[in-house]
């Protein structure tokens, strides 16, 4: 079959698509990262929220199906293929009611079943484990302020159990979005926002911030690890702990930490590094990653501490040129903080 020159370039055009989703899906399962999609929700907020969303998904794409179908229709069938004008025609009392009413009703639909969702209320909120989590630009601090604790860039909340939390930002809006445990709440500088839920399984659950909110926008990831109810006792009570003496290496490690520029922005409870800008590094060993980026090694942490921006561009944390003896004494260090 001869296809006719204009059919061949929609073709392209479809082909060019095409291409470019297997791309997207390609390098989001080569990249290991779960992508943050709302869909196998892991608690009951979440899955009120995922409900929704197919609805809404399944809507747009049935009438982005008619009024495309519509419009190729048109420009198939309607094609002029001469030099003739064609018939001049315009308004259409009938058709012009009909998709002003059309649209109004769906979006009134959308509209109701949006305020539904939104008042449906959630699982039991019978002792709620309250957490404050704190945008900053760029990471996610987690004061568990009952257990006397912060952490960083990583969530850990039993399973089971009704979770609050606090949401509130240190600098700018920031917006707290885990699409399999929730819905996606603002994080406001003066302000807090409440958003409740209970995490039915164990889990790793990947999001990220949903609001631009400068330069290290893109590498403010979250994450929230949802821990059986005794592992995550045995969690609070070592994060509680603080931190244990060290000898040797780890100590030189220690004295350039604690009384050095680091502490001016970080925290090591039971040092005298109590600065509050950057991450509390307490228990830093015990999480998975380092500014939300790399995986949690010793090699990792020195290369970060040699050239933070180049792992994180936009980050806080300046390169403070540290001498390599340096950087093996600090990482010998922050390897102890289990
Ligand atoms: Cu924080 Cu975007």
């Amino acid at each position: 079959m001869r296809i006719p020159p204009y059919l061949r370039s929609w073709t392209r055009g479809a082909l060019a698509l095409a291409v470019a989703g297997a791309l997207f899906v390609w390098t989001g399962s080569v990249a290991g990262a779960e992508p943050p999609w709302p869909a196998n929700p892991v608690s009951l907020e979440a899955q009120q929220v995922a409900r929704l969303y197919q609805v809404v998904l399944w809507i747009a794409l049935a009438v982005f199906a008619v009024v495309e179908g519509i419009l190729v229709y048109s420009v198939v069938r309607f094609r002029r293929r001469d030099e003739t004008v064609p018939a001049q025609v315009h308004g259409h009392t009938g058709l012009e009611i009909a998709w002003t009413v059309a649209p109004a009703l769906i979006v009134a639909f959308l509209a109701f079943l949006s305020f539904q969702t939104m008042f449906a209320g959630g699982s039991a909120r019978e002792h709620p484990l309250t957490v404050q989590v704190v945008g900053h630009q760029w990471f996610w601090e987690f004061r568990y302020l009952d257990d006397g604790f912060a952490t960083a860039t990583e969530l850990v909340v039993p399973t089971g159990r009704a979770v609050r939390l606090d949401v509130t930002s240190a600098d700018v809006i920031h917006s707290f979005w885990v699409p399999r445990v929730g819905g996606k709440i603002d994080a406001n500088p003066g302000f807090v926002n409440e958003m409740w839920f209970t995490v039915e399984e164990p889990g790793t659950f990947q999001g990220q911030c949903a609001e631009f909110c400068g330069v290290g926008h893109a590498y403010m990831p979250v994450r929230v690890l949802a821990l059986d109810p005794d592992d995550y006792e045995a969690w609070v009570e070592a994060q509680r702990a603080a931190a244990a003496p060290v000898q040797g290496l780890a100590a030189e490690g220690e004295d350039l930490v604690t009384s050095g520029a680091c502490s001016v922005c970080h925290t090591v409870r039971g040092t005298a590094a109590v600065g509050l800008v950057g991450p509390d590094l307490t228990h830093l060993a015990s999480r998975s990653q380092i500014g939300g980026m790399l995986a949690n090694t010793p090699d990792n942490l020195a290369a970060w501490l040699a050239d933070p921006q180049s792992h994180k561009p936009g980050t806080r944390m300046p390169n403070m040129g540290l001498s390599d003896e340096e950087i093996e004494a600090i990482v010998a260090y922050l390897t102890t903080l289990e």
